[in-house]
């Protein structure tokens, strides 16, 4: 270890002088003494925390500090108190396990693990097989997708602890799992809804309930704050769906629409939507219900959705994550996902003599997953929105 280290170390003449003594690395045969670090312990020892925080050890590191470059003060020793934070406690099957709460992520990202992990029966494998460490790798992914999200020093940060050890949200988690398929990590968002501001915008629903009632929503102001405008003492925004109409002959609305004839302003004319707040039957069975706001662009995200998942066999979860492309004939350009798909496709796209955008993130589609027999709901909330999903 030494040898692999030395130059590193070396830069550091204290640390050269005990580790390689002559300029040579100790090896087995040496005499390891550390005569300094035995006057510090035994500092401690006296002293307890201040003959290391306060006194002779303090101004040591305070001086080490300043002369080489560091910022830590003596008063920065001295201010610093060791805190008590709450162990994390969680079952799995029968065992209660203890383990740090935060600033240490090990409690929260190991109980959501095994939490998750909890809604497979793991005794059916052998430690080495792949069925088993395709289950924990996927429990895993979205842990540390959620660690890196939400997990931080409390005293600085909102503790998500609880959220995301809460059973419902692990049960919907767990259930995103395909147990045959690796999810994407890039796809794989971090589960809770973030105290986030709700976006300024149109907003979908979907709801089922157990007698096999089902509605989709959608529900607009159109733009941002509608037409800005608040009925006086009746407290609401007026909207400016006006947009909605083809205000001239060739003049695009607010989502680059062209407009067309039929789609002009007339005295008790609606005007044309793009909202698409959909059910899905098989076989007369509800399979899908889904929707979301985005203007023009609703229309090849719901349908988008419907083929990842009826066609290309994605979870719900996935199908709703997954990237989007749209084009709406005027402007004649594809728009794509940022991020969302690989240059060969795009050059093959433009190949084939396509114009080609890339766009942020757009569309927030909410949709309800219904098992052929009759007995699971499983929702979907797009990561790119606020929304969540519910179960009572
Ligand atoms: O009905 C429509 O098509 C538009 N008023 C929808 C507006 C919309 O989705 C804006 N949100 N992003």
């Amino acid at each position: 270890m030494l040898l692999s280290n030395k130059g590193d170390l070396e830069r550091f003449p204290a640390t050269a002088s005990i580790f390689f003594p002559g300029g040579k690395p100790l090896s087995s045969s040496n005499r390891l003494v550390q005569p300094d670090l035995a006057k510090t312990l035994a500092l401690i020892e006296e002293q307890g925390r201040d003959g290391f925080y306060l006194g002779e050890n303090a101004r040591k590191i305070a001086a080490y500090c300043a002369s080489s470059g560091g910022t830590i003060t003596e008063n920065d020793l001295r201010d610093y108190k060791p805190k008590w934070r709450e162990p994390i406690h969680f079952q799995y099957k029968n065992l209660d396990i203890y383990a740090p709460g935060l600033p240490s992520s090990g409690g929260v990202v190991m109980a959501e693990i095994l939490k998750t992990l909890a809604y497979y029966d793991l005794s059916r494998f052998e430690p080495k097989s792949p069925g088993y460490m395709h289950l924990f790798v996927e429990a895993a992914r979205r842990a540390y997708a959620d660690r890196e999200e939400y997990l931080g020093d409390p005293d600085f940060v909102h503790n998500y602890t609880s959220n995301l050890l809460d059973d419902s949200y692990i049960a919907t988690r767990a259930r995103s799992i395909d147990t045959a398929k690796a999810s994407v990590s890039e796809e794989i968002q971090p589960g809770i809804a973030k105290e986030r501001t709700e976006p300024i915008q149109t907003t979908h629903l979907v709801v089922s309930d157990a007698d096999g009632n089902i509605v989709s929503l959608t529900y607009t102001l159109n733009l941002e704050f509608g037409s800005k405008a608040i009925v006086p003492e009746a407290g609401f925004f007026l909207n400016n769906e006006m947009d909605d109409f083809a205000i001239a002959p060739g003049q695009a609305n607010a989502f680059g629409l062209a407009g067309g004839q039929p789609n002009v302003i007339q005295p008790g004319k609606r005007m044309l939507s793009s909202m698409s707040p959909t059910i899905v039957l098989k076989g007369n069975h509800p399979y899908l219900a889904l929707g979301s706001p985005g203007g023009s662009k609703i229309i090849t995200a719901v349908a988008q959705t419907i083929l990842n998942y009826a066609v290309f066999g994605m979870p719900i979860s996935r199908a709703v994550a997954a990237p989007r492309f749209h084009h709406q004939w005027l402007p004649d350009a594809v728009y794509v996902e940022k991020g969302g798909y690989e240059s060969k496709v795009l050059t093959n796209l433009i190949g084939k003599g396509h114009t080609v955008e890339e766009r942020p993130p757009y569309c927030e589609v909410m949709a309800l997953q219904f098992s052929m027999e009759g007995l699971y709901v499983t929702g979907a909330a797009d990561p790119r929105g606020p929304g969540c999903v519910l179960g009572w």
